[in-house]
């Protein structure tokens, strides 16, 4: 599997110059061959996960770049656009359709609750289109797809035994300051978890996705947050609100640790805060010493400037090998190194496995 997040494409992505087709090539090549170095076979890549902000600003623009840079990406891996799951991330929210809404309330007086589902209704429409173009068909015809209530999905593919279960964490998003926060309500939440109730889950892998953060980010992040702390004088509520939510969790992250507790959830993966953490978190299962992984990997796209400091480009690769004693969950991650010289390219720069502890985690999960 292929985790890629946080594309961010438009004005602040690293390769905003670059043809989005030839990048894509080049970097399916170098995928396959950080699959070599890490020793991982010629095992197929049967799935892509894209967990949000593949858009800087929820334009239609941005999206179009994505979709060009993603099929060809699907195309040079063999990896059906069945296979390629997304998350929509806070980014892919478009501010002007949202805001179009603030304009109507301001003329036609409707309550805040209407301005609420009228944003739902909107606000992830470029992103839908982005779905729609992606696939080539509405997201409802991909073979295993269940549409849940208030945004969650779930896709099954029986011949692998893997179902995919994603959140959407921008619910509340807008262009208002005060909904510029991750949450999972407890509904959609509650709808995943009954779904992944049925007897014949029990055996199946279960992956779930998620854009934000569920859980404590880096240090890197944590010393960008306090140094803007200091230079603030007057820290509005709605500000303390998303720094919270962006350093320790976003409200609603114990719903989804009682599912992974509850439905044996092998994984977790999300993005957000553009950083590949030094360990995996554990995610203990209700009266079982087993666990799921928290597996997050830093931006794919962002350019140096808008990342925690020490803080490449990354994604990685995650190998899941049934029936194999001891390590059965292997995670490799690769960086962007602006410096690689890369065979048949005339410019420096390119994507290689990572070094060290961070690069490479070879985990247990109960399967
Ligand atoms: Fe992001
Ligand atoms: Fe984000």
């Amino acid at each position: 599997m292929l985790h890629l997040t946080d594309l961010h494409m438009g004005r602040k992505n690293r390769f905003k110059n670059v043809n989005f087709y030839r990048l894509g090539k080049s970097f399916a090549e170098q995928v396959l061959e950080a699959r070599a170095a890490a020793g991982l076979g010629q095992d197929k890549i049967d799935v892509i996960f894209v967990t949000g902000d593949i858009a800087e600003t929820g334009d239609e623009k941005e999206f179009k770049d994505g979709v060009t840079f993603l099929h060809t990406v699907a195309e040079f891996l063999n990896v059906q656009r069945s296979r390629v799951y997304f998350v929509p991330g806070n980014h892919d929210i478009s501010w002007p359709l949202c805001k179009e809404v603030t304009d109507a309330q301001a003329r036609e007086h409707f309550d805040n609750e209407e301005m609420v589902r009228r944003f739902s209704k909107v606000k992830l429409r470029y992103y839908e289109d982005f779905r729609h173009q992606f696939y080539g068909m509405k997201v409802n015809h991909i073979p295993g797809y269940r549409g849940l209530s208030y945004g969650a999905e779930v896709w099954d593919i029986p011949e692998l035994g893997l179902t995919i279960g994603a959140v959407d964490a921008c619910e509340r998003e807008s262009h208002l300051t005060t909904d510029q926060m991750g949450t999972v309500g407890e509904e959609q939440a509650q709808e995943l978890m009954n779904v992944w109730g049925a007897p014949h889950y029990a055996h199946w892998k279960k992956i779930l996705l998620v854009h934000h953060n569920p859980g404590e980010t880096v240090d890197s992040n944590h010393k960008s947050w306090e140094d803007w702390i200091r230079k603030e004088k007057q820290l509005p509520a709605d500000k303390v609100e998303r720094f919270m939510a962006d350093i320790t969790g976003f409200p609603g992250k114990d719903f989804l640790r009682r599912i992974v507790s509850d439905r044996r959830v092998q994984i977790i993966l999300h993005g957000h805060h553009h950083a590949h953490p030094m360990n995996p978190v554990a995610w203990q299962y209700f009266s079982s010493p087993e666990s799921g992984y928290v597996l997050s990997t830093g931006s794919w796209g962002l350019q140096d400037a808008d990342r925690p400091q020490g803080e490449a480009n990354t994604c990685q690769i995650i190998q899941i090998r049934s029936g194999e004693p001891g390590a059965n969950l292997r995670v490799h991650a690769l960086e962007y190194d602006p410096s690689l010289p890369v065979h048949g390219q005339v410019s420096d720069g390119g994507w290689r496995l990572m070094n060290g502890p961070r690069g490479n985690q070879q985990l247990n999960v109960a399967l």
